[in-house]
């Protein structure tokens, strides 16, 4: 039986978005969660009628938004709804997203009861003039005690989510958030670099020249510190934006960068099975009537081409540290890709770019600033 994993987009905020986000999520809804909970159950018996009994499921994860707003007994209401509909894998990674400032004991002990057993923190940054600038909704004593209390209720996997290339910010913040991390052992970091959306505040606010961003240089310098700091302490980076200890790399994510099938739910859910992509509305009242209406809430449709499933193959996998396995991917698609591409893999591999390891084509530990075009080269 095939594996499936599941994401829940839960598009719930408090107050105010920050500056910097275009993810889908509201601040002005949270008197309909229960209704949303109601529509997630419906979709979740839905779908289970179907793929519950064609998969067994790896990971779920509940993304936003911001899971962790959602109120007490919400989260148990939605995972009894999966068990119900759908077979969990025992070792099933289950991860919730979750705010400092929206963390609370309760709700802790309720995740690690329904079975969520890893927890995903919004830090950011541990500065409190930064957290301000981009419109956060918390403060660094908050997120480090949001950390310490998760560790304290049993938390046995936290990832931290920071963000580089921020306004105003210095390598010595960097440097200090992840000294913090460090000390307080988390197993995983994601390292985002900030992406400066249309639409958003921040975007305005660097337009009219209020605020300034780091150069380029200065963003790589901070990405090649929290490399440097996080590899020293063994959390490795095995993505481009992702770093963990052994063994706690995200099944989840891992999944999407293997061009695995998975399946979301919920307002602006996007899903990859059966080589189709698809797509839940990102209307929030669209997406509670269409369920209401027992329709699947799905707005667009994409079977995906053979090239276009072999360049995403190749494009995800020399993100990650795993590389590209080259005995996989040619029973997948055909063909003697170390043939097929031997002028562009010499090439690379004499500039130190690229290199084959265990039957792997890898991008080298320091072009990864070129990785766009080594991809560009290989597709
Ligand atoms: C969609 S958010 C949801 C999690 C949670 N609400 C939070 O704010 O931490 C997931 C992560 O995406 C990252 N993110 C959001 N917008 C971004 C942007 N414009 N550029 C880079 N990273 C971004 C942030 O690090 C955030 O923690
Ligand atoms: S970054 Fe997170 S908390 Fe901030 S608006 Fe986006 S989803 Fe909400």
């Amino acid at each position: 039986m095939n594996t499936l994993a599941l994401y829940f987009h839960i598009p719930f905020c408090n107050e105010r978005k920050c500056d910097y986000c275009s993810f889908i999520s509201f601040c002005n809804k949270n008197d309909r969660m229960d209704e949303y909970v109601d529509a997630l159950i419906k979709e979740i018996k839905m779908r289970g009628a179907k793929e519950g009994k064609e998969y067994k499921i790896s990971s779920i994860f509940f993304g936003g938004g911001t899971p962790s707003v959602l109120s007490d007994g919400q989260m148990t209401k939605i995972m009894i709804a999966i068990k119900q509909n759908f077979r969990l894998l025992p070792n099933a990674e289950i991860t919730i997203e979750a705010n400092p400032e929206s963390i609370t004991e309760s709700k802790l002990r309720e995740y690690l009861l329904v079975g969520v057993n890893r927890l995903s923190i919004g830090v950011q940054s541990l500065n409190d003039k930064l957290l301000a600038a981009i419109g956060r909704r918390h403060t660094s004593k908050q997120a480090k005690e949001a950390l310490s209390l998760a560790k304290k209720i049993g938390f046995k996997n936290i990832n931290v989510d920071m963000m580089i290339g921020l306004p105003e910010q210095t390598l010595s913040d960097v440097k200090k958030t992840v000294k913090y991390l460090i000390k307080e052992r988390v197993n995983h970091v994601s390292a985002y670099s900030l992406i400066l959306e249309p639409g958003t505040v921040l975007q305005e606010k660097v337009r009219v020249g209020v605020i300034k961003l780091p150069s380029e240089d200065e963003t790589v310098e901070m990405y090649n510190l929290v490399l440097d700091m996080l590899s020293h302490a063994g959390i490795k980076r095995y993505e481009v934006s992702n770093f963990a200890m052994l063994d706690y790399e995200c099944k989840h994510n891992q999944n999407y960068w293997r061009l695995g099938e998975y399946l979301a739910f919920g307002v602006g859910g996007h899903s990859y099975m059966k080589d189709t992509r698809f797509a839940n509305t990102d209307d929030f009242d669209k997406y509670l009537q269409s369920i209401e209406n027992n329709t699947l809430p799905i707005v667009s449709v994409e079977k995906l081409s053979f090239n276009e499933r072999r360049e995403e193959t190749i494009m995800l996998a020399l993100r990650t540290r795993e590389g590209l396995n080259l005995e996989e991917f040619d029973n997948r698609f055909g063909g003697h890709f170390l043939r097929d591409k031997k002028k562009e893999i010499e090439f690379l591999s004499n500039r130190g770019f690229i290199s084959l390891r265990n039957g792997c084509l890898k991008v080298s530990e320091n072009a990864y600033y070129v990785l766009n075009s080594i991809i560009l080269k290989l597709v």
